[in-house]
Parts: C-alpha cells; sequence; structure tokens
C-alpha cells in the first residue's frame, strides 16, 4: 500500500455573493388574458395569489438566451470577467434538452471554453441549492468564480386552460457570481439548510413522461405541470417557516438582525403567512417581486433580490434570509449579505 498522502484542499475561506442581476421577458400577460382560457377572475387571482401580471417569453427568449442576458449582468455587477469563472450552475426544469446541459452552452455563450458546467434540478428551491454548491466549491477552493443561475420558460410546461396552474406560472432568469469573501471579511453565505420529502412528489409534478406525451393516443403534445395547490400551500406556509427558523440558527443571527425576506416567490399569501410566523419585525423588507412576475420557479429569488436593489428597498451590504421550496417536495434557505 502506497503511504503517499493525497493532498487536501486549502483550509475553508469566505465565501459571498458578489454581483446578481435578472432577465424579465418582454411580454406582460395580464390577468385578464388569463381568464380568456380559464373560469376565473381578476380579483380571484389578485387575492388568492397576489399575482396582477406576470412575463411570458416570446420565442426568441429561451432558457439560454435569457440565462446568458441574466449571467451577464451579474458578472458586470461584480466586476468578474468571463474567464475568471470556473463553475456555471444551471437550476432549471424547463431546459427542453436532456443532453448536453444548458450550463455548458451558458458558459461557452458568457465566453468561457474551460469553466466546469452542470445543471441540476431542484425545482422552486433549485437557486439556494445551487448556492450552496457555489458557496461550498469557493469556501474549499474547488473553485475561484461560480455562476449560479435559475431560468425557466414554465410558460412552455403550463397548460393554459387549467385553473389551478395557468395563472400561477411565469418565466425569467436570475443568477449570481459567488466568490471568495476577500480578506478576513466574515462569510457572506451562511450555512444551507436544505432537504426533500419525497412523499409529496404527487403534489407537483410533470403529468406524463415524454415519451407518454409524445405517444398519446390524442397525438403528441406537450407535457403539462400539475399542482394540488392547497396542500403545497400549507405545507409552506407552515413547515417552510421551521426550515427558515432554522436557517437563521445556523447563521447565527435572529430575524432582529435581518434587513430583507426573500422567500420564493410562490404566493404573495405564503410569503405573508412565513412573515408572520418568523415574527419579522415591520422594518424588514419583504421580496413581492410575485406581483408583477408570477411564479418562476428557481428564478424567482435572484429576480426578487435585483429589483428591491434596484427600487432601494435592499441595499448592498444588507443580511437577508432566502428560502426556496417546491416539487419534491424539497427546500434549502440560507443567510446572505446582500452583493
Ligand atoms: C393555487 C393557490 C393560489 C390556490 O389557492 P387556495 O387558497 O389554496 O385555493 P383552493 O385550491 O383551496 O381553492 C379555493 C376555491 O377556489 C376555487 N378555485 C381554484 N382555482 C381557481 C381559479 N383559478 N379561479 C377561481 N377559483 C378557483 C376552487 O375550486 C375552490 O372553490 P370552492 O371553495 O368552491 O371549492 C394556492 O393553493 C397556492 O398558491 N398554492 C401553492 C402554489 C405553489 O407554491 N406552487 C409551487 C411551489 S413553487
Amino acid at each position: 500500500m502506497s503511504g503517499v498522502t493525497i493532498q487536501a484542499e486549502r483550509q475553508p475561506r469566505a465565501s459571498r455573493i458578489l454581483g446578481i442581476g435578472g432577465y424579465r421577458p418582454s411580454r406582460v400577460v395580464t390577468n385578464a388574458e388569463i381568464i380568456e382560457n380559464i373560469d376565473s377572475s381578476d380579483e380571484w387571482i389578485r387575492t388568492r395569489s397576489g399575482i396582477e401580471s406576470r412575463r411570458w417569453a416570446n420565442d426568441d427568449e429561451t432558457v439560454i438566451s435569457m440565462s446568458v442576458a441574466a449571467a451577464q449582468k451579474a458578472l458586470a455587477d461584480a466586476g468578474v470577467q468571463p474567464e475568471q469563472v470556473d463553475c456555471v450552475i444551471v437550476s432549471t426544469v424547463t431546459h427542453l434538452y436532456q443532453t448536453p446541459s444548458a450550463a455548458a452552452e451558458i458558459a461557452h455563450k458568457l465566453g468561457t471554453n474551460r469553466a466546469a458546467a452542470f445543471d441540476i434540478s431542484a425545482a422552486c428551491a433549485g437557486f439556494c441549492y445551487g448556492l450552496s454548491l457555489a458557496s461550498d466549491m469557493v469556501r474549499v477552493g474547488t473553485a475561484g468564480h461560480v455562476v449560479v443561475i435559475g431560468v425557466e420558460r414554465l410558460s412552455d410546461l403550463t397548460d393554459k386552460t387549467d385553473r389551478s396552474t395557468a395563472f400561477l406560472f411565469a418565466d425569467g432568469a436570475g443568477a449570481a457570481v459567488v466568490g471568495p469573501a476577500g480578506g478576513a471579511a466574515e462569510a457572506g453565505i451562511g450555512p444551507v439548510v436544505w432537504g426533500s420529502d419525497g412523499q409529496h412528489l404527487d403534489h407537483i409534478k410533470q403529468k406524463e413522461n415524454w415519451r407518454d406525451a409524445l405517444y398519446s393516443e390524442t397525438g403528441p403534445e406537450m407535457p403539462h405541470l400539475v399542482m394540488q395547490g392547497n396542500p403545497v400551500f400549507r405545507w409552506a406556509s407552515y413547515e417552510m417557516a421551521k426550515v427558515a427558523q432554522e436557517a437563521l440558527d445556523a447563521a447565527g443571527v435572529t430575524v432582529d438582525d435581518l434587513d430583507v425576506f426573500v422567500p420564493h416567490q410562490a404566493n404573495m399569501r405564503i410569503t405573508d403567512a412565513m412573515a408572520r410566523q418568523l415574527k419579522l419585525p415591520e422594518r424588514v423588507a419583504i421580496g413581492r417581486d410575485i406581483a408583477t412576475q408570477g411564479n418562476t420557479s428557481a428564478a424567482s429569488i435572484p429576480l426578487a433580490i435585483e429589483r428591491m436593489l434596484e427600487t432601494g428597498e435592499a441595499q448592498s451590504g444588507d443580511l437577508a434570509l432566502i428560502i426556496g421550496f417546491g416539487a419534491g417536495l424539497v427546500y434549502a434557505g440560507q443567510v446572505i449579505r446582500i452583493p
């Protein structure tokens, strides 16, 4: 047996988000347009979900093009060049190619043919999952800079005549650049609290697999997402507040230290229920991007953060709690410093 020792990575260093960027499709879809296809009303959609309008992508606004646009903004915001990127992680459930990964194509289009690149499938928790992976890579030195992208074209997989989902899902991309915190700076990304509960697989899922959709008796059609909204609503509103509290505890902070709270933009009432249970002080700014963006799954948290920075509701350096949750059921939350 060889007595040689494998050289381990260096001592962990602190990581942080260096920049953030988003892409919002140009087409605004109003509740009036949605209810042309379902038995519903503007009033019901607003009061039950908080959504006033959403964005749906045009044909030329693809998973790839939206991601590249968002990542370019995040890189510019971070002051990081494409050649400094060591890894690109893309969370999506709507890239319609099984292979190659969206990440490899996006990395190339960003201007690097060197970075490691891979996709993950963690639904609406995808941004927080990706951020956790990126943070750990930077901390142990596996990568210097990582681009994390959450991107969806959920309109492709939404049945526009299904009133349980048609008003909810939307399209967009959000990106973050993760890198070393530098110097003796404190950690900018706290420990992740994450998990899954597969006994609830049926609560939100793609109804049929691709083969069944293609060879259906009624002819080929896109598979659709189906959702049992109310059980998801109850799970998210109650169980996720506990996970959010665990993420605060893991980072060694309390709600009184927070400046910003950005949960996955699933439903305004879920956001309000979580804020109440966490006993968030009134002064904590809350991400409410869902009102005009809809539920964009993995893209929703970075898009909401970008919006809050643009409006001045969040400032660089603010302490924020983020938490994503969705199909699986999966969840992940962490405390971050806003870049
Ligand atoms: C979908 C959602 C907005 C529905 O709200 P809800 O308060 O749970 O509503 P319910 O499903 O209990 O339905 C309440 C009533 O509205 C009706 N309804 C359902 N969809 C409707 C629609 N689009 N328009 C009008 N009425 C509707 C129901 O039939 C029901 O009527 P009834 O009381 O006569 O039986 C909510 O459950 C939700 O947001 N769930 C979580 C979504 C989510 O986070 N998904 C993915 C995680 S990423």
